[in-house]
């Protein structure tokens, strides 16, 4: 390969709409649904999300994601005519057509870029993150903008119990550019699965082309998201934990190596589970999820950018991302910031 890629900016955004447990209980008891702060907190470490307005365009997916990108490109130095290629990883789109990626060049004027959306639920950032960084190392793109983004919340079942009290919305991005192959901040490795065997674990029933949304499917909740939560979450403690320890072993190294740990925040717990398993100290991993509960391909930028922003993440530092999402899909990649 003639090139690595490194990442030179990072970039986050939320909607303004803080919603706390009590806040979310009340809304759920008035739908006949019953939870609490307490169970909330014991359960999935979550405290409050955010919501986003759908009334507010600047709260969209893409806009929340145009924030985000511009975060990340001032960071990095560069500006919109720089963007040679967009990649935004999302299961909650602006609209079908056209893709969240087109709706964020528009609104960032990248006039260069090509742009294109890729669904890969919790794991998109890592997958895009991964996709972008081909495109770099075979020379064809200097600049990729990958963006994790979601606005979920209009897909919450809130009578739900398990569903309702996990998700929110947000945004992250990330400026990759070229760096010698040879380069010691650059990424590392990239590794990745999907078992489509295991589609039913989570899911959102109607909205595609197969079962169209009716008056109906609307008020059985069938465009909402729907999830087995005992069996997603041994999966997601065994595959999280592989695929950290599979990022570590093919690079000769091993968890004491490691600075930083950023795994997909979906509950708290979760991410106990895989540090226990892998001997982590908790101190050595950045987590967001008790403000911002579960953002899907959003949790693992938004988290890097809170270490990058407070100096935990600093020059040179191993830094190990790992996330699992609906599909099901799993992924790590090992980078040196
Ligand atoms: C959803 C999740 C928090 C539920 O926690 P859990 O411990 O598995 O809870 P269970 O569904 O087994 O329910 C345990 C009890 O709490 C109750 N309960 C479930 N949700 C509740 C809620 N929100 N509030 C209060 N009680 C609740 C159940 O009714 C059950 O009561 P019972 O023992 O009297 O029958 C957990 O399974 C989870 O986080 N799974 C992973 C999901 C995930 O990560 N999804 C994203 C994939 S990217």
């Amino acid at each position: 390969m003639e090139y690595a890629a490194r990442i030179t900016g990072i970039g986050s955004a939320f909607p303004k709409n803080r919603v706390t447990n009590d806040q979310l209980s009340q809304k759920m008891e008035a739908l006949g649904a019953k939870t609490d702060d307490q169970w909330i907190r014991e359960r999935t470490g979550i405290r409050e999300r955010r919501f986003s307005d759908k009334n507010a365009p600047q709260e969209h997916n893409s806009s929340l994601a145009y924030k985000a990108a511009d975060k990340a490109l001032e960071m990095a130095g560069k500006t919109p005519d720089d963007v040679d290629q967009i990649i935004c990883a999302t299961c909650t789109p602006d609209t079908l057509i056209p893709s969240t990626a087109c709706w964020i060049q528009h609104k960032m004027n990248a006039r260069r870029a090509w742009a294109v959306d890729i669904n890969a639920a919790c794991s998109g950032f890592i997958y895009g993150l991964s996709m972008g960084e081909q495109y770099i190392k075979t020379g064809k793109v200097k600049l990729t903008l990958v963006v994790g983004s979601e606005v979920l919340s209009p897909f919450i079942n809130f009578t739900d119990r398990n569903i309702s009290i996990l998700f929110g919305d947000g945004a992250g991005a990330a400026v990759v550019e070229r760096t010698a192959p040879d380069a010691s901040r650059r990424i590392l490795s990239s590794h990745m699965l999907s078992d489509g065997s295991l589609w039913e674990l989570f899911y959102i029933p109607a909205g595609g082309s197969k079962l169209e949304v009716t008056p109906e499917r609307y008020h059985q909740n069938l465009n909402k998201m729907t999830m087995s939560g005992k069996e997603i979450f041994k999966v997601a403690v065994r595959t999280l934990t592989s695929f950290a320890k599979t990022a570590l072993d093919e690079n000769g190294m091993t968890i004491s190596d490691l600075d930083w740990f950023i795994p997909h925040q979906a509950n708290l717990r979760i991410i106990e589970a895989v540090a226990a398993r892998l001997k982590l100290p908790m101190e050595k991993i950045i987590i967001n999820v008790d403000r911002y509960g579960n953002t899907s391909a959003a949790t693992v930028p938004t988290a890097l950018d809170e270490g990058v922003r407070d100096g935990r993440v600093k020059k040179g530092d191993l830094v190990l991302l790992d996330a699992f999402g609906a599909g099901l899909t799993y992924g790590s990649i090992l980078l040196r910031w």
